[in-house]
Order: structure tokens, then sequence, then C-alpha cells
């Protein structure tokens, strides 16, 4: 069992802090006695191992973010003039170490001018040693983090970052200073730079690494783990549960039919025709996005995308949009939504007249998806050049199930797919178009007529809350003891 002790008594002050030649040797030590908490073994095994890089595959929620502050901690309170970078794909991920990091400085017990912080912004911390900590997410391109030198790189989510990035910023970084990598991520496919450094330490001296599932954190419990395993795929669990890698999954719009249906130049709407998608914010999501097609294609409407938009907020916007448009179908997702809305909405003698609900299941969510490929395989749309629109696209992912049935999902961790969800509905009611018209689907034929009765609308599972554990554990973080139940280690 876990033991949790509130130990603020327990932890030492820095100036009474006599072996520091240890704490520097030993970081599982410094975070033990400066930090107030104890690694868990395999924690411990990473952050005190002493190869130059160190490199961590594993499932969700067994600390490797943790570690990641920790090891910066360490690194700069402990070496004088020492610059640290803390980096991931998003600024989300980054502002999420950040106040990681910060919080771990805080429930230490120890005041900031014993830490010997001289400035804290929302992205550096800066220490009377001359050393500093940064934290900033990769971007993009890389952009975010260009030009910087660093004597150590930690890299969260270290599988979503692009060779290039890696290749061409960060490792020139590390070139000038001698510095040193540490790469934490969940798996994904068995390509790209992480998969390499992680694949290759077996035979490299300077890299040292780590494998666990997400089993061995003592604090989850195992029940919250199989519910997460709920409706995934085997390789979603090897992946985010057990830690390992396995091969890529293929990507659902191939790049070569998006990109003819993104000539550059912006959509207008022609003609009288007009179709809307909604996508709807539900549990987990935070954006709520309006897509526009008119009867030729034209995506004229597509920068309307809102955060923390309530449901009947959005339905009365839906009301507001269509006054403008006048649309012809409105297709709404109603996988989260109440009966509340539904009911604004049809209450509405206009909307409602035009209206659809659409619950995502696998099923739908593979006749709306299989429409939007016809489309952009027909180039019958003309998207606007919206990077986040193209990116989005290009993440969907594709499994087979045992059934047969596709799975679709974003690809990468924390990817989002709302763009595609409310373009692919907005597609979803509008006329035939190309090779597809003969079959007699889209604006005629209703997405509930077509494949809603198969299933009971009250067993009808809600959408998949995303990152269920990820806050659960967030109040157990003093002084826990456990013993992890396995651990794989590699090397
Ligand atoms: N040694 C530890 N003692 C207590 N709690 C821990 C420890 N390591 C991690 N945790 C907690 O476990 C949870 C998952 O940690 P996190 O670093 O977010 O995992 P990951 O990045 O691997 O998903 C968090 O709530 C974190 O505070
Ligand atoms: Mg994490």
């Amino acid at each position: 069992m876990v033991k949790i002790v509130q130990s603020f008594t327990t932890v030492a002050s820095m100036s009474e802090i006599t072996d520091w030649d240890e704490l520097r040797e030993t970081p599982s030590k410094f975070i033990d006695e400066i930090c107030g908490i104890e690694p868990f073994d395999y924690q411990k095994e990473f952050i005190d191992a002493d190869a130059r890089h160190r490199v961590v595959a594993s499932g969700r929620q067994v600390g490797k973010s943790r570690m990641c502050s920790w090891i910066a901690l360490h690194e700069a309170v402990t070496n004088a003039f020492t610059q640290v970078l803390i980096t991931a794909p998003s600024l989300r991920q980054s502002s999420m170490l950040f106040s990681t990091l910060t919080s771990e400085i805080e429930q230490s017990g120890l005041a900031d001018e014993e830490w010997g912080i001289e400035r804290d912004t929302q992205t550096i911390i800066e220490f009377d040693n001359g050393s500093s900590i940064h934290c900033l997410p990769t971007g993009r391109n890389g952009n975010k983090i260009r030009g910087f030198s660093a004597d150590m790189i930690i890299v969260d989510e270290a599988a979503f970052i692009e060779d290039n990035i890696y290749e061409d910023i960060l490792e020139p970084m590390i070139f000038a200073t001698t510095g040193r990598l540490v790469l934490a991520s969940t798996p994904w496919g068995k390509s790209g730079y992480y998969y390499r450094k992680f694949a290759g330490s077996e035979h490299n001296q300077e890299w040292d690494s780590l494998q666990v599932s997400s089993y061995v954190n003592p604090l989850i419990e195992e029940s919250d783990l199989e519910e997460y395993k709920e409706g995934k795929t085997d390789s979603q669990i090897k992946r985010e549960v057990m830690g390992e890698f396995v091969e890529d999954s293929a990507q659902f719009f191939p790049t070569s039919i998006i990109r003819p249906c993104m000539p550059g130049a912006k959509p207008k709407q022609e003609g009288d025709y007009a179709s809307l998608g909604v996508d709807i914010a539900g549990e987990g999501d935070d954006r709520t996005v309006f897509y526009g097609v008119d009867g030729k294609g034209n995506v004229f409407l597509h920068d309307e995308v809102y955060e923390d938009m309530g449901v009947l907020e959005a339905a009365e916007y839906i009301k507001t949009l269509d006054r403008a448009y006048n649309f012809n179908k409105i297709q709404v997702d109603r996988t989260a939504i109440g009966q509340g809305t539904i009911e604004a909405l049809a209450k509405d003698p206009k909307i409602n007249r035009k209206y659809e609900g659409v619950y995502f299941t696998q099923q739908t969510k593979q006749t709306i998806y299989q429409r939007l490929k016809a489309a952009l395989e027909d180039d019958a749309l003309h998207l606007p050049q919206d990077e986040t629109l193209r990116t989005e696209l290009e993440r969907i992912g594709y499994e087979k199930q045992q059934s047969g049935r596709l799975k679709l999902f974003p690809r990468g961790s924390n990817e989002k797919d709302d763009h595609v969800d409310s373009l692919a509905l907005a597609v979803w009611g509008m006329p035939d178009f190309g090779q597809d018209a003969h079959k007699g689907r889209g604006a005629k034929t209703s997405v509930s007529g077509s494949v809603q009765p198969k299933v009971d609308r009250n067993r009808r599972p809600k959408r998949q809350t995303r990152h269920r554990n990820s806050s659960q554990l967030a109040n157990n973080t003093r002084r826990s003891v456990g013993e992890p139940n396995s651990t794989r280690r590699r090397r």
C-alpha cells in the first residue's frame, strides 16, 4: 500500500545541507531531501542513471512529466551556470510542465529565497547560482526555441516531435555545450528520432533507457487502467498503457488527396446552397467548431472556433449563423450535448426543419469520414489554407478492429479532431458530388436515417473522455512510498 506522509518538517532547509556532493551525484536523494517526495524505484533508476543521455518510454501516468521537472531542478540547482531547457510539442504541454515545476518548488516547503530563485516568469526560473530553467514549446516547426543554447534539454512527449526539430534545432543546441538530452514519452510508431534513440540505446554507451507500463505506478488503481482500456484498440493499449512501440497506424486522409483541395485562394460562397457542420465541445474537449460548405464544395466558413462555449450558447450561435447564411442543412454533433440544447434547436421551427443531430458512434464517424474522404478524392472541395485543419486531417489515423470496423482517431498525444469532425458534418449535408453522386447519399439522406437505427439511443456510449486518469493523483504527491509491481529496464 501507499504510505503518504505529510512531511514539511522532514525537509531540510538548503542552508542546513552539508552533503551537496552527494545530492549532486544522486538526483533521487536531492528530490527526496529538497523536494520532499520519494521517487518510485523505477524513477530513481532513471533519474540517477549516469549515461550522458536518457530516454524513457512508458504508458501514461507513470510519472514521466514529474521526472522531467525533477531532473531540471536538480541540474539547475546543483550545478552553477547551467541552462536547462524543458520542451514539449505544444504550448499547453509546456505550460503544464512549467506548473509541475513550480508546484514542485511550492510543495517542497522551502521558500523561494532558500531555493535561490531570483526571477520567476511564466516560462523561466532563474537561480542565484547563475543557472536557469526555460520551459518552452517547440511549436510546429521549432521556431519557438530556435537559437537557444542549453546544457541540458529535457523533451516531454518526445515521440510527437518531428525529426527535423531534433536534428536542426535541438541537437545543435547541445553540440556547443557537450550538453545532455533527456527524452520522455508514451511511445508512438516504430520510426522517428525518439524511437531510434530508444531502440539504439541498447548498443550505445552514451544512452540509458527505461521502459515501463502504467501498472508500475503504485498510486494507479488497476481498475482505472482496465476502464481506460475499454474501447481502445490493441495498438492504443500497447502504446498508452504498456508503453510499447507499435507499427505506425495508417493515415486515413492521404496528404495526396488533401493538397489539391487546398489550392490557396480563400474559398468564397457561390450559389445559394449552404450546409453547416458543428462540433460541440464536450467533456474533455475544449473547442466548439463551426464549418460551412456551399453546394459547389467551397468551404467558406472555417475560422469559427470557440473555447469554452456552452452548449446553449452554441445553439444560439447556430441561429445567428443561420440568419447570416440561411443554411439548407445543419448537422450538429449531439454526442456530448444534452436534451436541453436539442430542444432549444427543435423549438426554433426554421432550424428544426433542416437540423440533424448526429451521434458520433464508431459507425457514424466512419460513414461521415468516408464521405469526406470521397469528396477529397473527387477534388470536390475547396478548403481554406488552414494549418490546423490540414494537420488535423493528416493526423487522423485508422486501425481495423476485429469486427472489421475502422477505428478512427487523431494520432499523437493530445491531438484533436474537432476541425475534421465539423468539416465532415458540413460535407455530410452537401448535395451529391463527383463520382459519389450516383450513390444517392448526401443531403437527401439524413445521417440518423441511414446510420442510427441499428443503435439503441439510450445505450449509445458517450463520447470517450480523454485522459480520464490525468488529474486523479494530483493530490497524492507528498512523500509517497510504494513498490512498483513490475519494472522493465533495458540495458
Ligand atoms: N514518486 C511519486 N510519488 C507520488 N506521486 C507521483 C510520483 N511520481 C508521479 N506521481 C504522480 O503520478 C501522476 C502521474 O504523473 P505524471 O508525471 O503526470 O505522469 P506521465 O507524465 O507519465 O503521464 C501525477 O499525479 C504525479 O503527481
Ligand atoms: Mg506527462
